[in-house]
């Protein structure tokens, strides 16, 4: 069994390995075991796509709220996972602070229990989001090498994955950030380690000639404090917009891993275009998430 918490972690072997079991008609691993998903904020697409994916591996998803479970607050993270791992196979989470995942896979390996933890998102990375962004595009243009994705706004969890998992599949990716939105240094430094990826804060030279231009929101859940800063920072010239769009390759697609906000990071026009294919991505999170269950579980 393998924890699923970061893309870099996963490697390059193990990226490609989860896209192939995500396009693959796999066994029933899972069937008659639990799969434990534990939610501290809000989901449309991966809490379905994690229950139904597990249930596609012949398992029974059980989603807990932190309502129910309170970690650190009624009960403490490591208690938390390893009396979860008693009725579960594998324990996926969303949380706010990345380190409650780590404390939870390694409150299971020091109790040598073999069940992995998966991150359905945190502050830091969003790496079930990255390998369904990866099947997309992978389905539009026939593979990944060499693709360019100009990803705009803010380097957030999503971007984060994204770079990671783009780099290692030998896309070339370009990050546009305002200033203090951006990546840190060493986290520039890593990701330019991986592969292709680079850095700047002008987004009409990184959608320039991208097959892909990906955006996300420009406050994140836990962020909500600072939305009015952000729109003042990031508005009108990180918006996704026509004119943005069209300094983009002539085929490009635009990409977005929900929710949106129209009217703000994007506009109707672009996301409702032939161009976008964010319905799409959606849905690649079911398989995207089989891959990764199966790769954790049985892989
Ligand atoms: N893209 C994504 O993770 O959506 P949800 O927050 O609705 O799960
Ligand atoms: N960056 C967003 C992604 C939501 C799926 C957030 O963390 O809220």
């Amino acid at each position: 069994m393998r924890d699923f918490l970061e893309i870099s972690t996963v490697g390059r072997d193990g990226l490609e390995a989860i896209l192939e079991y995500a396009s693959a008609d796999l066994p029933k691993v899972l069937a008659g075991k639990g799969v434990a998903l534990v939610f501290e904020k809000p989901s449309l697409r991966t809490r379905s796509s994690s229950e139904m994916a597990a249930v596609s591996l012949g398992a029974h998803p059980l989603y807990i709220t932190d309502a129910e479970v309170g970690i650190d607050k009624r009960e403490s993270a490591e208690d938390i996972s390893v009396v979860l791992a008693g009725y579960h196979s594998a324990i996926a989470a969303r949380v706010f602070d990345h380190r409650v995942l780590e404390r939870m896979a390694g409150s299971l390996r020091e109790a040598a229990v073999a069940v992995p933890v998966i991150n359905l998102l945190s502050d830091r990375s969003h790496p079930c989001q990255a390998v369904a962004d990866l099947l997309t595009i992978q389905q539009r243009f026939g593979g990944l090498q060499g693709v360019e994705i100009a990803y705009i706004g803010d380097s957030n969890n999503v971007a984060l994955s994204l770079a990671e998992a783009a780099a290692l599949a030998g896309a070339k990716v370009r990050v546009a950030s305002p200033e203090g939105y951006d990546f840190d240094a060493g986290t520039r430094d890593r990701l330019a380690g991986i592969g292709e990826v680079s850095f700047g804060e002008d987004p009409l030279q990184a959608a320039r000639g991208a097959k892909v231009v990906y955006t996300d929101t420009w406050t994140s859940m836990g962020q909500e404090a600072e939305a009015a800063e952000r729109r003042a920072v990031f508005g009108p010239r990180f918006q996704v917009n026509a004119a943005l769009m069209s300094r983009a390759a002539d085929d490009a697609i635009f990409m977005h891993c929900l929710p949106a906000h129209r009217g703000e990071e994007v506009t109707d026009e672009v996301i409702d275009s032939p161009a976008s294919l964010v319905y799409r991505q959606a849905a690649n999170r079911m398989p995207a998430f089989k891959g990764i269950l199966y790769w954790a579980v049985a892989g």
